[in-house]
């Protein structure tokens, strides 16, 4: 089976590939259908999000369809940046220095106060029209230093519960064990594996 990920994220795409690489089904991207546009993420949710990009993709490819929304929740800044996660900071701002940035709007709390969460939403369409969405979160800290290369976005700034390590320093198995986006993926095979019982 073939689904259409309605995205331009390379680590989203990498992610989503390696969290369905048991299932055989092959995931392909906008660029697959030459669909260059940028989809205006002008929702005021993850989920008004997640279903925006889902239906810009799905009005031209018309079968499996799904996009995500997700961002990095601070607990000590109200939840922020939250749904904004990816227009917090100017558009041409490195990912290094916007870690800096988050860093440096906390840097006096201790490593209790420094909760926060992933959240993702995946928005799924059927070939039929039905939408479907699956949330994933993924709670942790926010560490007092940038740490690790892998991964991408705010992955090293962040620690998930259960691991002294950042997203960013543990690297592509374990985080897509854990993930948010994990979480809500994984909701998503169960769906389609019961649709295509059905
Ligand atoms: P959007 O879903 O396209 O609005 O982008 C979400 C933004 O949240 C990304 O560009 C990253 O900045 C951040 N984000 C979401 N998920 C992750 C993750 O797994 N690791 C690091 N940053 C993430």
């Amino acid at each position: 089976m073939k689904i259409l990920f309605a995205t331009n994220n390379q680590g989203k795409l990498n992610e989503v590939r390696w969290i369905l690489h048991d299932t055989g089904w092959q995931l392909i991207s906008l660029s697959d259908i030459n669909y260059n546009v940028d989809i205006p993420e002008t929702g005021q949710s993850y989920y008004d999000n997640a279903a925006i990009k889902a239906r810009a993709a799905f009005s031209i490819y018309k079968s499996w369809t799904m996009a995500e929304d997700s961002g990095l929740e601070i607990d000590a800044l109200g939840g922020k940046p939250g749904v904004l996660s990816a227009r917090f900071f100017p558009p041409n701002m490195t990912y290094f220095e916007r870690n800096r940035r988050i860093l440096e709007m906390i840097i006096d709390l201790p490593a209790e106060k420094r909760t926060a969460c992933f959240r993702c939403v995946v928005c799924l369409i059927t070939p039929t029209g039905d939408e479907k969405c699956f949330e994933g979160v993924c709670r942790g800290r926010i560490a007092h230093t940038i740490r690790g290369g892998y991964g991408f976005g705010y992955d090293p700034i962040f620690i998930p519960d259960g691991y002294g390590l950042t997203f960013a320093e543990m690297g592509q198995e374990i985080k897509n064990r854990i993930s948010h986006r994990a979480q809500a993926i994984r909701q998503m095979v169960q769906f389609l594996k019961e649709c295509l019982r059905a």
